[in-house]
């Protein structure tokens, strides 16, 4: 099933796929995570040198409690990535799109998508979370309309949980 662009952005855009990454996704990975917005709203902010990018990859796709996926829009382009790490019931979230992606309805969309999915996958995890930074507008207004809720204040840190989407 595709999620369908929100009213605001163009009817047209859509992902058509979130797949696994893979190690041939090496380079696009460390684009997306060394670009200067992303770096900017992560909670480390060191640009990262590809050999320890490589030896993180090879860690993250051996790692049955890392979930690392690549979101494809409508024209199978790859445009951002969304990572969940698996900690008891509960999974972090991270997301993050090539900043020619960003504000088109692409996150909201790749949000719902990739959350839902991943709750169908994973009944063990109870709940998804997402940290984010309080001064990062754009995400924490993305994550509650992907239906991201509850809302709690730690010092600059806003933490945001799915529990799945309710049905119509
Ligand atoms: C956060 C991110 C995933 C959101 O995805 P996106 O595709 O850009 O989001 P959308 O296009 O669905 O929605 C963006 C919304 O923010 C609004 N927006 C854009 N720039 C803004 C700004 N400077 N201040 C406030 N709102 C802003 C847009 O108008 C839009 O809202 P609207 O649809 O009501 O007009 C993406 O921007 C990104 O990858 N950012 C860099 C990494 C990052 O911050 N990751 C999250 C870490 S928790």
């Amino acid at each position: 099933m595709t999620q369908q662009a929100p009213t605001s952005h163009s009817d047209t855009r859509s992902i058509s796929e979130i797949r696994k990454a893979t190690f041939d996704d090496a380079e696009l990975l460390l684009n997306w995570r060394n670009d200067e917005v992303t770096r900017m709203q992560a909670f480390t902010q060191d640009i990262i040198k590809p050999d320890d990018h490589r030896q993180w990859l090879e860690r993250t796709l051996g790692d049955p409690k890392k979930v690392l996926q690549i979101i494809l829009n409508e024209q199978s382009e790859p445009i951002g990535q969304v990572r969940f790490d698996i900690s008891g019931t509960v999974a972090e979230i991270t997301i993050a799109l090539g900043p020619e992606y960003r504000n088109r309805g692409y996150g909201t969309l790749a949000l719902i998508e990739s959350s839902t999915r991943f709750m169908e996958h994973h009944p063990e995890v109870r709940r998804i979370r997402a940290r984010i930074k309080e001064t990062n507008e754009v995400s924490i207004k993305v994550f509650k309309r992907a239906g991201y809720g509850d809302e709690r204040r730690d010092k600059e840190v806003v933490s945001l949980f799915f529990a799945g989407r309710k049905k119509d």
